[in-house]
């Protein structure tokens, strides 16, 4: 079974060609960063353009690369959201077109799913298990009970936490995408010397709240003395980024101790937590999670730096993984900008707002 998997509903533009043992037969990535850089964030339109101009060329590769011809694929499987619509489109509308003209599956994949299921395709892993997805979108714990079954356990009430990386490495002058920078700098400061909040740390729940922390940030950014530039010094920079990544860690590590003990009250047995999307590329973040993991007797998996950002591969697996379920799509299935995993998850709750 060999599935095309088709991503473009961030800044990435990405087709890859799975089997079903489980081997990445072609993986092509291309990062729209420096497109986006002079702007100091994604900007949709932009992003949609390059997409355009960028797939035809990536899927050929990634076929090429493959080994095989298109008539060889066994399905075609493309993001259908959540994320910025006109990239989703065109990611979907590619597939729908190739499958059209194969004559083989169309698979809508959810992004998130895609994320959420990428730990399948490194190893051996059976459902359930406990999931942190954290990225430039989202910050959710859920608990993976099967291909299209998910249960939030909870939600950001605000930020995700990639997009609290990304503002924090911009006041500090880092540029975007900011997450790898502040892990970069943060090793060399010290997380003392600026104390910084740890939103709803100690409170029952499963829920997450980083603008707190993010306005702690600027504040601390502003009671500092610049240069003729608005620079800080390397020594503050580092001991920001240091304070904010001590800060993250045990906010992400006391919101996921709650996660395994609602875990463990419903499921018996052997365990996993999974950390996935782009900010489980930071190691001292994983290091962290492995270490509660341990504690509690779950194991800890997450996929390598390069399977956690957004690529083609996790679209194609959960292609292959929907396949496999009988879960194929009709050509009609509508691009979606919003698509939770849980739809009748309750709302986040937590610092002051209501369920
Ligand atoms: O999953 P992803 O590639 O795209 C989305 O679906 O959002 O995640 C991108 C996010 C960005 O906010 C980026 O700054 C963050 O992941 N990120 C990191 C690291 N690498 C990427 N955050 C913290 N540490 C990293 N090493
Ligand atoms: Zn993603």
């Amino acid at each position: 079974m060999r599935v095309l998997g088709i991503e473009t509903s961030c800044d990435e533009t990405a087709a890859a060609v799975v089997d079903g043992e489980r081997r990445i037969l072609a993986d092509e990535v291309l990062s729209q960063q420096d497109d986006h850089r002079p702007f100091g964030g994604i900007v949709p339109e932009v992003a949609a353009r390059a997409h355009l101009e960028h797939i035809d060329g990536l899927i050929e590769r990634a076929v090429e690369k493959a080994g095989i011809t298109f008539a060889d694929l066994d399905a075609v499987a493309a993001t259908a959201g959540p994320g910025l619509i006109g990239g989703v489109l065109v990611g979907a509308m590619t597939a729908k077109a190739l499958s059209a003209v194969l004559k083989k599956p169309f698979i809508a994949v959810n992004h998130l799913e895609g994320h959420a299921l990428t730990a399948r395709l490194i190893g051996n892993l059976d459902f359930p298990y406990l999931l942190l997805l954290v990225s430039g979108g989202h910050c959710q714990l859920l608990v993976v009970e099967g291909v299209g079954r998910y249960r939030r356990l909870g939600t950001t009430i605000d930020d995700a936490l990639g997009e609290a990386f990304d503002k924090t490495a911009i006041m500090l002058g880092l540029g975007y995408p900011g997450g790898p920078a502040v892990e970069t700098w943060a090793a060399k400061g010290e997380p003392k010397r600026f104390p910084l909040p740890r939103p709803l740390k100690g409170r029952p729940g499963c829920d997450f709240s980083f603008s707190g922390l993010k306005t702690k940030v600027r504040q601390t950014v502003e009671a500092l003395p610049q240069d003729e530039n608005g620079k800080l010094t390397d020594n503050d920079i580092a001991d920001i980024c240091a304070a904010f990544q001590a800060a993250v860690e045990d906010v992400l590590a006391n919101r996921t101790a709650n996660a395994i003990a609602a875990f463990r009250a419903r499921h018996l047995g052997p365990a996993a937590l999974v950390v996935a999307g782009g900010v489980a590329a930071n190691a001292a973040i994983r290091k962290r999670l492995a270490a509660l993991a341990s504690e509690q007797g779950f194991r800890f998996i997450a996929p390598p730096p390069r399977l956690c950002t957004d690529n083609g591969a996790m679209i194609a697996w959960a292609g292959i993984e929907r396949l496999r379920a009988g879960l194929t799509d009709g050509l009609d299935f509508a691009a979606r900008p919003r698509w939770p995993l849980d739809p009748d998850a309750p709302a986040a709750a937590g610092a002051g707002v209501k369920a």
